[in-house]
């Protein structure tokens, strides 16, 4: 295995001779795995340890005050009973009175904030960081729609209705926050039930001997601003499982807990934008993204809980009995919530199913952005593809064993010496050329543009940059300079509108020399990784745009990074583009944006077992456009592991292969013949499948409905279904088991729900509710369609989905329906299953036409038998009205 990155310890700005000898010996010397020592643990990390060692109740509470109506929301006062915070804590000598605000931003999303009150003349000047451009931009215009009126006040208790039969009841003293059913009174989500809710206000001056320096290795965090961190409980009734707040590896779909009797886990959930190196398949710890954004789920209900707050937060989920070992409470799930800095943004959302969970969360933070046609093929990366001639043989290779695919990716190494927007000029001597042969072939290039800037006087971005005072600033208000890929390097400040301006400008034509409307972005590194920073990332006491301390902003740097390319995508094709710019960091939002993948995964079992919980997560989430690399980064993967793993990455919204740069070459054909068909199986499969999942694509994008689903998102009544991770749905009406260990023979596969389903290898018919064994073939991996739906397929191969666009299409029908747009293209198939063999006939309409119903076979796939009642050439117009009546 090969170390990627040097050592969180080296010191910048320009290392000696030695020590660049010893980054290059670092470059090529072999290490095991996931460095821990690099990473703090709660116990490390003093806002968490401080959060999670507090009793329920513990803490001094507090009280509501001046409860009022106005400006169409709920607000008061909540005012300390005494000291803030517990005796152990460090402790602030008069605490002030926070303000409190409950507004409905949408039926069924209960908005609650809480602050700092500004008014108060012993407030601090500075205010806390509260997100901007996260939520939509009416979002905050919206809450006069949905006015909370007071349904009934007895003292110290005041309840509000909500829209579409909800309550909130909001009860005084000790503070605490119920939602619940208006007609049953049957509680739904609870804030500070337990009394944990705690919040470190803002000072200026420190207690007698206080230290408010933090160190981690050779770091010191000079935390200028002293302890602002705030946590509290939150509990969902009802729930049987939670899901969700990516990024985490693991194997689980729910999130199990971290806190009481019988855990896996001993550490929170991490929510802090990480660059790991070899990341574990299975654990708590805070990958690259973070989406604060939780849900349940339960026979009785679902419900979603969202925190608007770009600082690190470590989240419990506390086991029942977690409080009271002897007393477990049933049916509710109690989790608890720590951030570093920032506000109390939350929002409440009362489903009361999990679409609509999912659906009152992405009516603030936006539906997915919708792909381009081709985005949904097949891309095939590496780190890096040499030079003009490697790009061109790599690309004939897909064309002359019949692959499709449709993007090839330029990793870091094209670049003139790791500075982005510019070419290596040996290498790439006519990097428009190279595109213009892809383009004529209907495919797209994509190249790496990351976020730190080398510290080089004569690249023009550097010295752009530098003169207009762009950089995020370090704690001693220098432009920060830290190490990454180019060496020293600096870090633009995303978080100025400004700035993403500028930055977005550089993608025009005119300013990225050598691109043409055919290639597309690749933002990486923008967690941000820093090699030398604590932690690998950026100093928390780094200084952004607005006086915002890097701890505040952190977890959306990528985001605000990823925001700024696809603005420039956007903007360089005149607004009539869409942004596909791939990003490895991201926050709640990033949907709008473009896509992720979920970084540098190894090359084993484990870690293709782990890409299903966490692709379906990143959809619960409102990240539908998410993949895994395919193969998986590090190491080399044995020909079996690859061909399961293009298996199951054909359905994966995002379907792209990667490698480091010291793996072995890995393109499709290079493992014999057998292996070259199998992954061509693959492909197919996916391409076959692009008008279905194009569809989907587009339903993303107006419902934010996820395209890989858990199955319980479509049987949410199926309990059998709420922790399953190994198998997923395809939008309604495809199922895919994953094939996760080598030489597997047979893997059970429960279908569930009452309708039966189809075998997709053979047409047979499985019932739902029930597991089926099934036996394992090496030419794919289980999948079924459900009774009942119709799934739209393109069956003739070609070299990318660009030429495929006029070709007709393949109904796979357990239902006939009509469908309206506008489209040259013919239905040239039709294949119906679960339809008794006594079929012969059937007539179209308009033109009253017979024609005969044959035995077909379920795909075009050389060599596949006769099993599937067809239609053969209805030759009916795709955007036409017609109707299939079988006689
Ligand atoms: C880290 C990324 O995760 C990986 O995909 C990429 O190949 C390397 N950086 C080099 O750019």
């Amino acid at each position: 295995m090969i170390r990627t990155h040097p050592p969180a310890t080296m010191s910048p700005p320009f290392p000696p001779l030695s020590t660049l000898l010893l980054f290059s010996l670092l470059l090529t010397s072999p290490v095991s795995a996931w460095k821990k020592e690099e990473f703090r643990d709660c116990n490390q990390t003093p806002f968490c340890k401080r959060a999670r060692t507090r009793a329920p109740h513990s803490i001094p509470s507090l009280s509501v005050s001046s409860l009022s109506l106005s400006d169409g929301a709920v607000s008061a006062r909540l005012l300390p009973s005494q000291l803030l915070q517990s005796p152990t804590d460090s402790t602030p000598a008069s605490p002030r009175a926070l303000t409190l605000r409950l507004s409905v931003y949408t039926p069924g999303a209960l908005r609650l904030e809480i602050d700092e009150d500004y008014s108060d003349p012993d407030a601090p000047s500075h205010r806390r960081f509260r997100v901007p451009d996260v939520l939509l931009p009416d979002v905050d215009d919206r809450h006069k729609l949905y006015l909370p009126r007071i349904s009934s006040a007895s003292p110290g208790v005041t309840s509000f209705y909500l829209p579409y039969g909800f309550e909130a009841v909001v009860q005084h003293e000790p503070f605490q926050i119920e939602v619940r059913r208006a007609s049953n009174k049957e509680p739904i989500l609870s804030f500070n039930s337990h009394g944990l809710f705690d919040f470190e206000q803002l000072r200026t001056n420190k207690s007698d001997g206080e230290d408010w320096e933090e160190r981690f290795r050779s770091h010191t965090d000079t935390r200028p601003r002293g302890p602002q961190s705030i946590s509290f409980d939150v509990s969902f009734h009802g729930a049987d499982f939670v899901y969700g707040i990516p990024e985490h590896a693991s194997t689980s779909l729910s999130l199990r807990p971290t806190r009481g009797p019988d855990v896996d886990f001993s550490e929170p959930y991490r929510l802090f934008n990480l660059d790991v190196f070899e990341y574990l398949h299975d654990s708590p710890f805070g990958l690259y993204g973070s989406i604060p954004f939780m849900l349940s789920h339960g026979t009785k209900s679902s419900s979603g809980f969202f925190w608007l707050n770009a600082a690190e937060m470590q989240i419990d989920v506390l086991a029942p009995g977690w409080d009271d070992p002897a007393n477990p409470s049933p049916n509710r799930i109690d989790t608890l919530w720590m951030a570093e800095a920032g506000v109390v943004d939350a929002f409440f959302f009362v489903g009361p199913e999990t679409k609509d969970v999912v659906g009152q969360y992405l009516s603030l933070t936006g539906t997915p952005a919708m792909p381009q046609h081709f985005a949904v093929g097949y891309h095939q990366c590496r780190w890096n593809y040499r030079d003009e001639e490697d790009v061109d043989s790599v690309d004939a290779g897909f064309d002359s064993h019949d692959i499709p695919y449709d993007v090839l990716w330029l990793d870091i190494e094209h670049t003139d010496g790791k500075r982005y927007f510019t070419w290596d000029k040996t290498l790439f001597p006519d990097p428009v050329g190279m595109q213009k042969r892809l383009a004529a072939k209907g495919r797209h290039m994509v190249t790496i543009v990351d976020p730190h800037v080398k510290r080089d006087d004569s690249f023009f971005l550097h010295k752009e940059a530098t003169e207009k005072g762009y950089y995020v600033k370090d704690a001693s208000g220098r432009d920060f300079d830290g190490w990454c890929w180019p060496g020293s390097s600096s870090y633009p400040d995303m978080l100025n509108p400004e700035i993403r301006e500028w930055w977005s400008e550089k993608f025009l034509f005119e300013n990225y020399k050598g691109s043409t409307p055919s290639l597309y972005i690749w933002n990486d590194m923008n967690e941000p990784s820093v090699f030398n920073g604590p932690e690998v990332t950026m100093p928390r006491d780094a200084v952004h745009y607005g006086d915002v301390e890097h701890r505040e902003v952190h977890n959306a740097y990528g985001y605000y990074f990823h925001m700024a390319s696809s603005i420039g995508v956007v903007k360089r094709g005149e607004g009539k583009d869409r942004p596909f710019v791939l990003s490895r960091a991201f926050f709640a939002g990033t949907q709008r944006y473009g896509a992720i993948w979920t970084g540098d995964n190894s090359a084993d079992w484990d870690h293709l077992r782990a890409s299903v919980p966490m692709i379906l997560t990143l959809g619960l989430t409102g990240m539908t456009f998410s993949g895994a690399d395919v193969g998986g980064f590090f190491g080399n993967p044995e020909p079996e592991l690859l061909v399961r793993w293009y298996q199951l990455g054909a359905f994966y919204p995002f379907f792209r292969g990667h490698a480091h740069l010291d793996t072995k070459r890995r393109e499709p054909w290079l493992f014999g013949e057998k292996n070259t068909a199998l992954i061509r199986e693959a492909v197919h499969v996916r391409y076959s499948l692009l008008p279905y999942f194009y569809t989907l694509f587009r339903e993303a994008s107006t419902s934010g409905l996820p395209i890989m689903r858990p199955l319980w998102l479509e049987f949410p009544q199926d309990k059998e279904t709420f922790n399953n991770g190994e198998a997923f749905m395809v939008g309604p009406a495809l199922l895919v088991q994953g094939i996760y260990q080598a030489g597997e023979k047979s893997v059970s596969v429960y279908l569930p729900g009452t309708e039966s389903w189809y075998y997709l290898r053979n047409g047979v018919t499985y019932a739902g509710g029930r597991s089926h064994k099934m036996e394992v073939f090496e030419d794919g991996i289980p999948t079924f369609q459900k009774a009942g739906t119709i799934i739209p397929r393109k069956d003739r191969f070609r070299r990318s989905s660009t030429q495929m666009v006029n070709d007709p299409y393949t109904l796979g029908r357990t239902n006939l329906s009509k469908k309206k747009f506008s489209s040259e293209c013919l239905i040239e198939r039709v294949i119906l299953l679960g339809l008794s063999a006594n079929a012969k006939k059937a007539v179209i309409e308009p033109g009253n036409h017979e024609v005969d119903i044959e035995l077909g076979p379920l795909s075009l796939r050389a060599g596949s038998s006769p099993v599937a009642l067809t239609i053969r050439k209805p030759n009916v117009h795709v955007a036409d009205d017609w109707t299939i009546s079988i006689l």
